[in-house]
């Protein structure tokens, strides 16, 4: 929607983490919707992810981490809206170094918040995880089922939604996001998220290595994803304060993901291929809130997100997936060795 529609009168905002994979879909989305965007980002994948928008007019690029309160609260100023996507964002990469992780994904939230309070920012709105839900095994897994994060990534971002929503900031709308692991092509891509590497095996190796098999993972395909951000945004306050959304749609097992990958290549000499493992993260998660209250439908699937990796692989807008570290954030925070 365009920021003229939106009722909400929101002209800036300000993204976290804006340079990751999502961000790099998000942003260009934002600028033709006509907002004003600033980036706060340390650039650990590159600064070059948002293809022709990278000189927008209205894009401002700061290379900031956000531990740094001072700065980043004179960042702020102007600022209607927070999309706080900054993180360390997975587990093997949060374990790495887990002190260092949490004053990322946790401390500094804290300071974020606080920053974005004082500076008179209108709404926040969190990238927090379906995976504080932890192993579940009733389908359909609503906003209101108690949350058991496994792990700490999952932890801290069960904690930093309860910081959200129990200090009760007056004067700021909350409003959390609990998205399914994305699939799809961005400019910068993740290669450790399931699909898309179940994808890339396919389609390099003509072989899948399945993880275990049967733990269910929701999924989002990454354009839906970003209208989702995009939703959130123009949703009207009293629809979303204090609210958590799922949004993730087609629940399959690890294993039926392969099949899918296989069958939707449409190369059955693809082998697929059982491992053993003890990641037991397993949740069939129900999004129709996000559907009745604010009308989101997803618009993409799996298989879409399939097919358009395997065009831009064909089309060499993958260059080598399986050895560029930056499609890897535990390879990548490893070579920068936690700068
Ligand atoms: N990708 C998914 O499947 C998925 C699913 C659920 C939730 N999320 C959440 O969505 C958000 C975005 O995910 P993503 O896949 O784009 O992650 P990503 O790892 O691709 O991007 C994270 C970005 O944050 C930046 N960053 C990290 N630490 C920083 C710091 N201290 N200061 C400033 N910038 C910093 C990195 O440089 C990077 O550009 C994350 O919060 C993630 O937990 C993602």
């Amino acid at each position: 929607m365009n920021w003229r529609e939106n009722p909400n009168g929101f002209q800036s905002v300000l993204v976290t983490g804006g340079a990751g994979y999502v961000g790099s879909a998000l942003i260009p989305q934002l600028l033709s919707d006509g907002y004003d965007v600033k980036v706060i980002d340390l650039f650990w994948f590159g600064d070059d992810v948002f293809g022709e928008s990278h000189k927008h007019p209205r894009l401002r690029l700061a290379r900031l981490d956000i531990r740094n309160t001072e700065q980043l609260k004179r960042e702020l100023k102007g600022t209607d809206v927070i999309i706080h996507l900054a993180c360390i964002s997975n587990d093997p990469s949060f374990e790495l170094d887990p002190n260092l992780s949490k004053s990322i994904n946790y401390d500094a939230f804290v300071g974020l918040l606080s920053g974005a309070i004082e500076s008179g920012v209108r709404r926040f709105i969190y990238a927090s995880s379906s995976s504080i839900y932890g192993v579940k095994e009733e389908k359909d897994v609503r906003e209101d089922s108690p949350p058991f994060p496994l792990t700490d990534y999952s932890k801290y971002k069960l904690a930093c939604e309860r910081q959200l929503l129990d200090v009760n900031p007056r004067g700021i709308e909350r409003v959390i996001a609990r998205p399914a692991t994305v699939c799809g092509y961005a400019r910068r891509l993740r290669l450790d998220l399931t699909v898309n590497i179940l994808t890339m095996h396919a389609l390099v190796n003509r072989k899948i290595r399945v993880f275990g098999g049967k733990q269910l993972r929701p999924n989002l395909q990454i354009a839906d994803m970003v209208r989702a951000y995009e939703t959130l945004l123009s949703a009207p306050a009293e629809k979303i304060d204090g609210q958590a959304f799922n949004i993730g749609y087609q629940n399959r097992s690890v294993e039926e993901l392969a099949l899918l990958v296989r069958e939707t290549i449409g190369d059955p000499g693809i082998a697929i291929e059982h491992v053993p493992t003890d990641d037991g993260r397993s949740y069939h998660i129900n999004s129709d809130k996000i559907g009745a209250v604010l009308g989101f439908k997803p618009e993409h699937t799996i298989e879409d997100a399939v097919r358009d990796l395997a065009e831009k692989y064909r089309a060499g807008s993958i260059p080598d997936p399986m050895t560029d570290r930056r499609y890897y954030n535990i390879r990548t925070m490893q070579a920068l060795k936690f700068i």
